[in-house]
């Protein structure tokens, strides 16, 4: 037996059987810096999906930072901190002056719970309006609200899943308009048929880029259209941010800036701490204080001091590198590129995204070929290249490196991946595998 397969074995036994891995043969990483990460047996791989190191991986800038806070003090968040306090004043700038108060939590999963308990609670209503596939995160309500992954909760009836815009898939020979009317549509609807209901809309929760949706285009006025309608029945718009934020799309700090609504409730997460669990929920004074005068919301670890020291060191290096900037560019040259490869190859369908945010459609005949998109995934990995797969068909190659991602990294992805495709197998699949 290989090391690896021990390692697995071992795995299995204490972690569970089916926590999930990605690749069909693991990836055992030791060590990462930059865009770069390393397997236990010195194999280097250049790390193109992950979000969480977002200004890369041990960035020193942030390693320096966690490690001085925490030789300095580190303790739970009911102590006056100063830390604290300057990191959430420099987070907060950063929004619309509404957006101005921010509750620090340790998951994406915490805040868009807190988020939703504050809606709930501001409004006076229950209901909820969220993507038909869409995730946000782990906890008993937000698994029941979950509807692109298997959970064991039941849809809630006080929840309505509509289908957000998807023009390539859903509305082919549709015009903007027409597109606009029939996606807020469903909106619409969900919103009558929650009031009819006692509910009420207390919320729509939707990802800025609806990023586990695949990617789609964006229609131009559906999420300000949504949100509008969801306001006039006196509900909240809550983002998601977990994904997009923190510059990655390149054009804007946030996604909802593409969007151009403001919304009233903004959840964090993953890049916010280049991979210390911090995250939280950005809104107004008037109602986050209004919801802890009527609830004790503590959180041991959200917004300690640690955790605060990186979280201002991320913010520190987006501003000193200019990776928003970066990945404006880079990204653009990454779809250039890959736009060349389309001309190549024919199963690369559709390149979409924004910044360093990427999706590729994988196809058969113009067909999403879910299959063929899973045997390139593995095959980019045994190229050295790391990267992953989304969207309602299984079929989008997800690329979302760290934002310190360059043109020549680019340029290797993309050499990786013509020599992948060379060796794609040449047929149909019906998305189950064998690969
Ligand atoms: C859009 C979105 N929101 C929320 C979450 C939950 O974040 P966490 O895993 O930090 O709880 C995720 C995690 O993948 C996510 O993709």
């Amino acid at each position: 037996m290989t090391g690896l397969d021990h390692l697995l074995e071992r795995r299995r036994g204490v972690l569970g059987r089916n926590a999930p891995l990605f690749y069909d043969r693991p990836v055992h990483l030791v060590r990462g810096s930059g865009v770069w990460v390393e397997d236990a047996d010195g194999r280097r791989y250049l790390d193109a999906y992950n979000n969480v190191p977002h200004v890369g991986h041990c960035h020193p800038h942030v390693v320096q930072a966690v490690a001085r806070q925490a030789a300095t003090l580190n303790l739970h968040t009911r102590y006056l901190d100063g830390v604290v306090v300057d990191y959430a004043e420099r987070l907060t700038a950063r929004f619309a002056d509404s957006l101005d108060t921010a509750v620090l939590t340790c998951s994406g999963s915490e805040s868009n719970e807190l988020a939703l308990r504050m809606a709930r609670f501001a409004t006076g209503r229950r209901g909820l309006i969220v993507s038909d596939f869409s995730y946000h995160g782990n906890t008993a309500t937000l698994a029941s609200l979950t509807t692109c992954f298997p959970v064991v909760e039941e849809f809630p009836a006080s929840a309505r899943a509509v289908r957000v815009p998807d023009p390539r898939h859903d509305g082919a020979g549709l015009t903007e308009a027409e597109l606009l009317e029939r996606y807020l549509g469903e909106v619409a609807e969900a919103v009558r048929s929650l009031e009819a209901s006692g509910d009420g809309v207390g919320a729509i929760l939707i990802d800025s880029f609806f990023a586990n949706e695949g990617l789609p285009d964006a229609v131009a006025g559906y999420v300000a259209g949504a949100v509008e309608l969801v306001r006039a029945a006196g509900g909240l718009f809550i983002c998601d941010e977990v994904q997009a934020g923190f510059g990655r799309t390149g054009d804007a700090l946030w996604g909802h800036e593409l969007a151009g609504v403001t919304p009233d409730l903004v959840t964090l997460g993953k890049p916010m701490g280049n991979g210390h669990p911090i995250a939280g929920v950005v809104a107004g004074n008037e109602l986050v204080s209004a919801f802890q005068s009527a609830a004790t919301y503590f959180n041991t670890f959200g917004g300690n001091p640690v955790s605060a020291a990186a979280g201002a060191a991320v913010l520190d290096v987006l501003d000193e590198e200019g990776l928003q900037a970066n990945a404006h560019r880079v990204g653009a040259h990454l779809r250039e590129g890959l736009a060349k490869l389309a001309a190549r190859h024919e199963p690369l369908g559709d390149i979409r995204g924004r910044g360093l945010f990427v999706g590729v459609e994988i196809e058969h005949d113009g067909v999403p070929d879910a299959a063929r998109t899973a045997w390139l995934v593995n095959a980019m990995r045994d190229r050295g290249v790391l990267l992953s797969r989304i969207g309602r068909h299984d079929n989008v190659l997800k690329i979302r490196p760290p934002l310190v991602f360059a043109t020549e990294h680019a340029d290797r992805l993309l050499d990786a991946l013509d020599d992948a495709l060379d060796g794609v197998p040449d047929r149909a699949s019906d998305g189950t595998g064998p690969w």
